[in-house]
């Protein structure tokens, strides 16, 4: 298989994202926007899979994939079991995160171990481990990337604005409350 020659082809030039297509200035709003549209997409199998990245303080980066679990004004949620990763308690506990190990196995025993915690907790509220947390993620940033073929991708980028006296140039846009939005090149 030749994967140099594998390439989608996206829009074209009429079908490209103008920024008067953007159907609100606040970047929570047009993320829900396309997020609907993905949900109602019969092609899309898992429309809130994402992938994380994350970095330890010395600066080796990882990446997993989560699934999201809301999103508003106060950022995006997602549960994950990685030790470091405490977060906020939220109103999900799945069961499985207890038969949670660093260590390799094998999956006789994981469903032998399943077995033991269903029945040591039949009757009463599984404790949440320690090690499972649900993060919120605070956006400052949010990019809405939309594919053409000629390759002129269409990069509209948002940002918080830290300063709202800053001076902004003339290709930066204010967007609602403290967001500008800017267009990049692809
Ligand atoms: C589609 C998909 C969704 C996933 N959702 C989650 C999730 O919501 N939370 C989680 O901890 N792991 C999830 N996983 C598993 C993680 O990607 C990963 O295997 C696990 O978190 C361990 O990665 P880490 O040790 O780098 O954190 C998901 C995997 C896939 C493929």
């Amino acid at each position: 298989m030749e994967l140099g020659e594998l390439r989608k082809s996206y829009r074209g030039d009429t079908e490209a994202f103008e920024e008067r297509h953007l159907v609100s200035l606040d970047p929570i709003e047009q993320f829900r926007a396309w997020f609907q549209e993905a949900l109602e997409c019969p092609a899309i199998g898992e429309v809130n899979a994402m992938c994380l990245a994350t970095c330890t303080r010395d600066g080796k980066p990882s990446a997993r994939m989560v699934l999201l679990k809301g999103f508003g004004q106060d950022g995006f949620r997602f549960f994950t079991n990685y030790e470091s990763r405490k977060g906020k308690e939220l109103d999900s506990n799945p069961f499985a995160s207890l038969v949670f190990y660093w260590e390799p196995l094998c999956r006789q025993y994981l469903r032998k171990k399943n077995a033991e915690l269903e029945e040591r907790y039949r009757d009463t509220t599984v404790p949440r481990p320690d090690y499972w947390g649900a993060y919120i993620v605070e956006p400052e940033v949010l990019e809405f990337w939309q594919g053409q073929t000629n390759r002129l991708h269409d990069r509209i980028v948002f940002r918080r604005l830290r300063d709202r006296g800053e001076p902004l140039g003339a290709m930066t846009h204010r967007g609602h409350g403290d967001w500008v939005y800017e267009r990049f090149s692809p």
